[in-house]
């Protein structure tokens, strides 16, 4: 049955030129189609390499909007019109506009976690892969860092030069694991290395073994010479190693970090919204014009200045 889906959407794939993205946290079924898979900085390098006149992106709506901005004659769709990250529009943009107010010459530097209309307001986009360069050698002594107040407390603690101010924004998924769940992982599995995501709170990403994006806790497994891990970071990736290294082992730090939002998305909502495409009945991502080329900005500063 999953085989005859997948089939189904490799032939409107083609027929249609669509290019199927998907964010790492996406299940083993819509990988499998994918043309592209990897974490944001990743998935948004090949929104403007890809040769397809449309892109399906399958993830949460950042991710499409960010498609768009970088490849804006592509029509870009998402799979799953209800994935919305519960980070990416914590802040409005007046609230952002009144706080950069509050420390003149600081820079706004925006996890690209957040809508357009924050990127708009910001002066350069990083994702947990790059923020930390980017933060270094960005030509500012101040940084205002939004929304993700955990990702920016760990680039503080990485680039101590500048002076970062924070917000109270985060990812409730990563920022949900205890200190309490680290120490009884470590307990349990005394012989495994502790890998988090930067989104993850200060006691958490302090008391790892490593702390880095998605793509590089993958990167880190897959190279080590050690034989046991504990994944923190969404579910999905803890399964995905398991498939990649079958000889190892891979254990949850925490059952909580499930992203309900990038669960939403099954290979039945990949193959409607091909069908919806080909009857011209689905909903496109469209970004005001004023908002685009702004937002489009702080992408491209992010693409210039983050390897
Ligand atoms: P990265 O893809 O940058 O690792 O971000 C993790 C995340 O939470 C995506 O929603
Ligand atoms: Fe947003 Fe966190 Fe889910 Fe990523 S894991 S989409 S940051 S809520």
């Amino acid at each position: 049955m999953i085989q005859q889906i997948q089939t189904e959407i490799e032939q409107l794939k083609r027929q249609l030129d669509v290019a199927v993205m998907a964010h790492s946290y996406q299940g083993q079924e819509i990988l499998e189609v994918a043309d592209a898979v990897g974490d944001s900085f990743q998935l948004s390098k090949q929104a403007q390499v890809c040769s397809q006149s449309r892109i399906l992106l399958c993830g949460v709506h950042f991710m499409a909007e960010t498609a768009k901005l970088l490849s804006p004659d592509k029509q870009v769709y998402l799979a799953h019109p209800g994935a919305v990250c519960p980070m990416a529009g914590q802040f409005t943009p007046e609230q952002i506009m009144a706080e950069r107010a509050k420390h003149p010459g600081c820079k706004v530097v925006a996890y690209i976690n957040t809508t357009a209309a924050l990127k708009a307001v910001s002066d350069v986009c990083v994702t947990s892969s790059s923020a930390e360069q980017i933060v270094r050698n960005l030509d500012a002594d101040e940084i205002l860092f939004i929304p993700d107040c955990n990702l920016g407390s760990y680039v503080q603690s990485r680039v101590p030069e500048k002076k970062i101010y924070l917000l109270p924004g985060g990812c409730p998924v990563h920022a949900s694991v205890e200190p309490e769940e680290l120490s009884a992982a470590r307990a349990l599995y005394p012989e495994a290395e502790i890998l988090v995501h930067p989104e993850c709170r200060k006691e958490i990403t302090a008391g790892a073994d490593f702390a880095g994006a998605t793509s590089a806790i993958m990167q880190y497994a897959k190279q080590s010479d050690r034989n046991a891990f504990i994944i923190g970071t969404e579910i999905s990736i803890t399964e995905h190693l398991q498939v990649d290294c079958p000889d190892k082992r891979f254990y949850n730090l925490s059952k909580k970090l499930i992203c309900p939002d990038m669960k939403l998305t099954t290979l039945m909502d990949v193959l409607h919204t091909l069908r919806d495409i080909s009857r011209g009945t689905a909903q496109e991502i469209l970004i005001p014009a004023q908002i685009q080329q702004a937002a489009q900005r702080s992408i491209e500063a992010m693409l210039r200045l983050g390897a």
